[in-house]
């Protein structure tokens, strides 16, 4: 699934005026990056505006930085939108971000069929509006062929809620006898988690400030390089992303083991 779904050749990169490209080498481009897209309450009021509408700007971010990402090559964004903690907020805030998400599930989809950006969720259905989870299956069909980047967009997702569906999911599995328990390995614990058929983010990005996961990814991190910047997420720019790419290319990835030098 892995091999399929990257073997693609990268496709020509066109010239993006606003992304200091230079200073990135090519072929050290992060294949995966996760996005926890925090701030946008901060930034809206920094403004002087309603929390609302840095939830509204925070989405055109998105946008921007998803055609930026593919530009540079990058394969897939997971991008936080809505975790499952989110919940415990005033009700009509949570409101607005739902009545955002399904406008934005309309209002995108011919954009993300024309940029070839092929769109995936992760998080649980359960308690979302009927209508937010109908507009997900239309959006996953629709853009199902697209061969871009793949925006999987994280909603009512929370890692710690992940890690128990897929633990049910396999329980349930040896229960029926489909599975021996001397079987389960991490190949196949993370067939059953929503992010199947991702790899690992190479990296993780947090905006907003807060050096904290926020159950963001909880088992596909363990080795992910982490950047945080303290600008608010509808500030975030492709010119920012590209400094993240930098930084995380001159890390040096070791997963436990030695580099020789
Ligand atoms: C992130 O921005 C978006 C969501 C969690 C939905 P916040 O709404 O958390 O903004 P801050 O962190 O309060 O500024
Ligand atoms: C993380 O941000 C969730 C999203 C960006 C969707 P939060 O604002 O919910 O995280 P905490 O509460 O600061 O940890
Ligand atoms: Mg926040």
């Amino acid at each position: 699934m892995f091999n399929t779904l990257f073997s693609k050749p990268v496709r020509p990169m066109p010239s993006v005026v606003e992304m200091d490209i230079q200073s990135l080498d090519m072929d050290k481009i992060p294949q995966h990056i996760a996005i926890i897209m925090d701030g946008n309450g901060r930034w809206a009021k920094a403004q002087g505006k309603v929390r609302t509408q840095g939830h509204k700007a925070g989405a055109e971010t998105l946008k921007t930085i998803v055609k930026a990402a593919d530009k540079l090559g990058i394969k897939a964004i997971t991008a936080y939108a809505f975790s499952t903690e989110n919940w415990k907020r005033p009700v009509t805030e949570v409101h607005f971000i739902m009545e955002l998400l399904s406008r934005y599930l309309t209002s995108e989809i011919q954009e993300f069929r024309e940029n070839n950006v092929q769109v995936r969720f992760m998080g649980s259905r359960e308690g979302l509006p009927d209508i937010v989870s109908r507009k997900m299956d239309h959006a996953i069909k629709e853009t199902e062929n697209d061969t871009g980047i793949i925006l999987n967009l994280a909603i009512n997702y929370g890692g710690q809620a992940e890690i128990l569906h897929a633990v049910r999911s396999i329980a349930r599995q040896v229960a029926d006898g489909t599975l021996n328990v001397e079987d389960i390995d991490a190949s196949v614990f993370e067939d059953n988690l929503y992010s199947k058929g991702l790899p690992s983010p190479d990296l993780m990005i947090r905006t907003g400030g807060d050096l904290r996961v926020s159950n963001f990814l909880l088992w596909q991190i363990a080795y992910s390089e982490i950047w945080t910047t303290p600008v608010f997420w509808p500030d975030f720019t492709p010119a920012m992303l590209v400094e993240a790419i930098r930084v995380y290319q001159k890390r040096e990835r070791r997963f436990g083991g030695l580099i020789q030098k």
